[in-house]
């Protein structure tokens, strides 16, 4: 038996080359057993690569990748029955229903104790065990797709991008089966590129660009560390105040909308600059302060929104 270590992966230097194109950059974590784990990042940054390798369908190029204690390279028939994986872009059977295509997949991993009508609950598809997977909805799809995961009860579970192209009802739908499953106790390797939901979910977040990681934390750690500030943004403002605020020394900027942004650092400096719009009888309709979200940090990291990031081409 491989020794049981507080970590379910763990990942050393990873390397991925596909002939020149460098996939994944000698990338190193851990993740603990438990932990609901995000790989946060824009399309072709080595996402699936990693998460292929770790759940043994992709093979290294260099580096280590141990998996409940087994090396990925050497323990595959090991590892696989207590593992899941949700692959990119799933699809199943058109003309099965969603109870036989669980009944399916679990004959097909030898599973004969699985608890069909558990599945279905936990992944809220009571209403739809009757209808054929052509008949679904994406976000049912995908549903179904998060129980196929869980057939063998794995300990481990990957979900590479469980809600994209799914509409933001339908994603809120899938985060509650992810929080379901957090629950119970899996750990849970999520790809993604929304920014929010691995702020919601996600114990720690590991921002990938270009097969490297760029940072990695709670999501409290990754905005205390990198945009540890307030955002404050006055609506509908007079045009007096944009120079108001910025005699008091802050750097506002307009946004199309006749609103002003400004970042401050405490609570004291949105009230001063209350004070001073109001004793300079200046207007504005509302305010909002908010502190930064995970899509400021990778701003801030990479200069770029997060949208098609093409890795780096090797250096003949
Ligand atoms: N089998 C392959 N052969 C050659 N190149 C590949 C292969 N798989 C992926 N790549 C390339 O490696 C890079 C990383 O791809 P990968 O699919 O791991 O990124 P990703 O982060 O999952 O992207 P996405 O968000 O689009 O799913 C991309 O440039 C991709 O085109
Ligand atoms: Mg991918």
């Amino acid at each position: 038996m491989p020794k049981e270590t507080e970590y379910a992966i763990e990942v050393e230097n990873l390397t991925k080359r596909y002939g020149d194109l460098l996939a994944v950059n000698d990338i190193s974590f851990t993740v603990r057993r438990g932990e609901v784990f995000a790989f946060l990042g824009p399309n072709g940054a080595g996402k699936t690569t990693t998460v292929e390798i770790i759940d043994t369908i992709r093979t290294p190029t260099s580096g280590k990748v141990t998996l409940l204690g087994m090396d990925v390279t050497k323990k595959k028939h090991d590892i696989v029955p207590r593992i899941g994986v949700l692959p990119q872009g799933f699809s199943s059977f058109d003309r099965i229903t969603v109870r036989e295509t669980l009944q399916y997949y679990s004959r097909l991993f030898c599973c004969a104790n699985t608890d069909i009508d558990e599945l279905i609950e936990l992944v809220n598809l009571k209403d739809k065990t009757k209808e054929q997977y052509m008949n679904l909805s994406g976000g049912l799809k995908q549903r179904l797709g998060i129980a196929i995961a869980l057939v063998n009860d794995p300990e481990v579970v990957f979900l590479d991008e469980p809600t994209t192209g799914l509409d933001p009802r339908a994603r809120r739908e899938v985060w509650e089966v992810l929080l379901g499953l957090k629950k119970k106790g899996k750990t849970v390797f999520l790809t993604t590129h929304y920014m929010e939901e691995a702020e919601l979910l996600a114990d720690t977040v590991a921002i990938i660009s270009k097969g490297k990681i760029i940072a990695m934390g709670s999501p409290g750690e990754l905005i205390e560390s990198n945009a540890n500030y307030l955002a404050l943004t006055l609506h509908s403002v007079d045009e007096r105040t944009f120079e108001i605020v910025r005699k008091m020394g802050f750097e506002p900027i307009h946004d199309n909308h006749k609103n002003i942004k400004v970042r401050v650092e405490h609570t004291d400096d949105v009230q001063k600059i209350l004070n001073a719009i109001k004793s300079a009888g200046a207007l504005y309709l509302s305010l909002d302060v908010r502190k930064p979200n995970l899509e400021e940090v990778f701003l801030k990291l990479t200069g770029e929104a997060l949208r098609e990031d093409p890795p780096e081409m090797e250096a003949k």
